[in-house]
């Protein structure tokens, strides 16, 4: 039962105010002593032309008092309300037993499709810890609107086009071995490829033969397109494997390469809406009057670049989706290019270009210089991942040395605890990486969250059958009237993250949640509790879980029984 929402209800029907704006202005009391909501009388008093500590007054005797409403008072221009607890405690539980992983779900989106653009690794080339940084959250964003109850899709925009790969064809079939490459496709790709520059700096005709493979793929000849499709099906598999582990599929893999034949019509609208512009020999499109540079649309020898893919792309997204919201969940790093080619639809008139939206990740910042990578600059993410899932086996080992099914508990537990760094603050600051803080069971970390769930889950089947029908009146204390308050607020949670593109507000909540948990746990009995004292404590128990698991699935965390 959402409270505020049924007071928001009760002052609507009193005054001219819409329930919406009521929700805006309601505040929560900065002392719990004030009441649990105060709604602020300042904006009513302006159309009623009344003092706002009258209209409080005169509300305040007006309200409908029942079994969620205990007393409403006036506080000057504030009318603060306080909860029938027991009411509250009641209503809570029994609907988050009730909904399951349901709760705090919405209809806000019904009938409205968001896209969600993540992860978008480049074919034959590594997939980075800033690409998982971007797999992370895009994919806790997507299930965050879905859980609102929009419809979504999630794209994969595979960087699988460019002048590259006709070095990377050219590469190949100088030094490519089939039973080298199949071993391990990306580095061996990525070694050939490397070789080629390093040859080419030697030979340059090797630059002209590349061009010519390009050619030939842009022209569709069969032996360079085989080509370029192995290549393209031996990087995926290898992203695959990752996405398995995090039990992503994308709906799409459509990537920059399905654009290419798109293209010609982008130019063609630009041109009709006289916004092309000769610069040097290449086609741009001038942004000065939004204070950017130029947008580059075709190059001196009229290559197509990333840009002009990426506005092909959008413009057959809206098409194909009639998309509400198109989001790309790439790092903030590529934030001018987002800025220059919305401006661009912009410009070119098409006014659903506001409903794009940069979802800008931070970048990843190592606190323990060690993790720089065997391979150079580039920290590769499957290493990443092995490592935390390797580090959290030891941890088990030594811990908790005979735990069934460790291996699969290991990586659940591993990776949560990166889904938990990466997602921890907001995408403003950038991500401290440290293995000591990450794999912590103490403190704010994946694996605290993780352990305060598996904690109640065990408490659970300790107890084995928990009574049929509680009598939550017995949950008296103020720590667990506290605890039910943030079990209420998880809806509001959920929201607020959708409406910010931020999952980092539920990592903030499971966080709170786990917290008070533990505390209520290490203060006051459960099993050992009266009987009926046990069974209220046993219900609140099973939805602080429930509530727990589902606020991690929608980070992508996934959770062990035990741990
Ligand atoms: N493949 C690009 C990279 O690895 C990211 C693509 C981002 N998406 C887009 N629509 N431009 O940097």
């Amino acid at each position: 039962m959402d409270f505020k929402l049924e007071i928001a209800k009760k002052i609507s029907s009193m005054t001219e105010m819409e329930t919406e704006k009521i929700l805006e202005l309601m505040e929560i009391p900065p002392q719990p002593n004030m009441g649990d909501y105060a709604f602020p009388c300042f904006q009513l008093a302006k159309v009623m032309r009344k003092a706002p500590n009258m209209i409080a007054r005169e509300l305040a005797e007006k309200v409908e008092k029942d079994d969620t409403l205990e007393k409403a008072e006036a506080a000057g221009g504030y009318l603060n309300f306080f909860i029938n607890k027991e009411g509250f405690i009641k209503h809570t539980i029994a609907q988050i037993l009730e909904q399951g992983e349901k709760y705090g779900s919405s209809d806000k989106g019904e009938g409205k499709t968001v896209l969600v653009e993540f992860s978008s690794p480049n074919i034959a080339k590594p997939f980075h810890i800033g690409h998982l940084v971007n797999t992370i959250t895009g994919n806790s964003i997507e299930k965050i609107f879905k859980h609102l109850g929009y419809n979504t899709v999630k794209l994969n925009h595979l960087g699988d086009y460019g002048t590259q790969f006709g070095k990377l064809i050219s590469a190949y079939k100088r030094w490519g071995v089939d039973e080298v490459i199949a071993k391990d496709p990306i580095n061996e790709l990525l070694k050939i490829y490397v070789k080629f520059h390093e040859e080419a700096e030697k030979d340059p005709s090797l630059e002209d033969e590349a061009r010519a493979y390009f050619k030939q793929l842009e022209d569709g000849e069969p032996e360079a397109v085989a080509l370029w499709e192995k290549f393209r099906e031996l990087s995926l598999t290898e992203f695959r494997k990752l996405y398995k582990d995090f039990n992503i599929e994308f709906d799409s893999y459509a990537g920059e390469s399905f654009y290419s034949d798109k293209m010609p019509e982008v130019v063609q609208i630009l041109k009709d809406k006289n916004l092309l512009k000769e610069s040097n020999g290449a086609q741009i499109v001038d942004l000065e009057q939004f204070n950017l540079p130029p947008c580059l649309i075709l190059k001196s020898d009229g290559a197509t670049i990333y840009a002009t893919r990426d506005l092909a792309a959008a413009i057959y997204r809206k098409r194909t989706y009639d998309f509400y919201k198109s989001l790309y969940v790439v790092g903030n790093t590529q934030a001018l290019h987002f800025k220059q080619f919305f401006s661009v639809l912009q410009l070119a008139g098409f006014e659903w270009a506001q409903n794009c939206v940069h979802v800008g990740t931070s970048l990843v910042k190592f606190a323990d210089r060690k993790l720089a990578s065997r391979k150079g600059d580039v920290i590769y993410a499957k290493e990443v991942v092995d490592e935390a899932v390797e580090k959290t086996l030891e941890i088990i080992n030594s811990k908790n040395p005979n735990l069934e099914d460790k291996e699969e508990v290991a990586k659940k537990v591993g990776m949560g605890a990166i889904i938990y760094t990466f997602l921890k603050n907001n995408m403003d600051r950038d991500i401290i990486f440290s293995w000591e803080d990450m794999l912590s069971f103490e403190g704010e970390s994946g694996p605290y969250v993780l352990y305060s769930y598996v904690r109640g889950k065990s408490i659970l089947k300790k107890a084995g059958n928990i009574g049929e029908n509680p009598d939550l009146s017995y949950l008296k204390t103020e720590d667990e009237y506290n605890m039910v308050k943030l079990l209420g607020f998880f809806k509001g949670t959920v929201e607020q993250a959708g409406d910010r593109y931020e999952p980092f507000v539920i990592t903030r909540y499971v966080t709170d949640l786990a917290k008070a948990y533990n505390k209520f746990y290490n203060t006051h009995p459960i099993l050992t509790a009266d009987e009926k004292v046990k069974e209220a404590r046993l219900a609140l128990t099973k939805a602080v879980c429930s509530v727990l698991s589902t606020g991690l699935g929608l980070l992508g965390i996934q959770t062990p029984e035990s741990m």
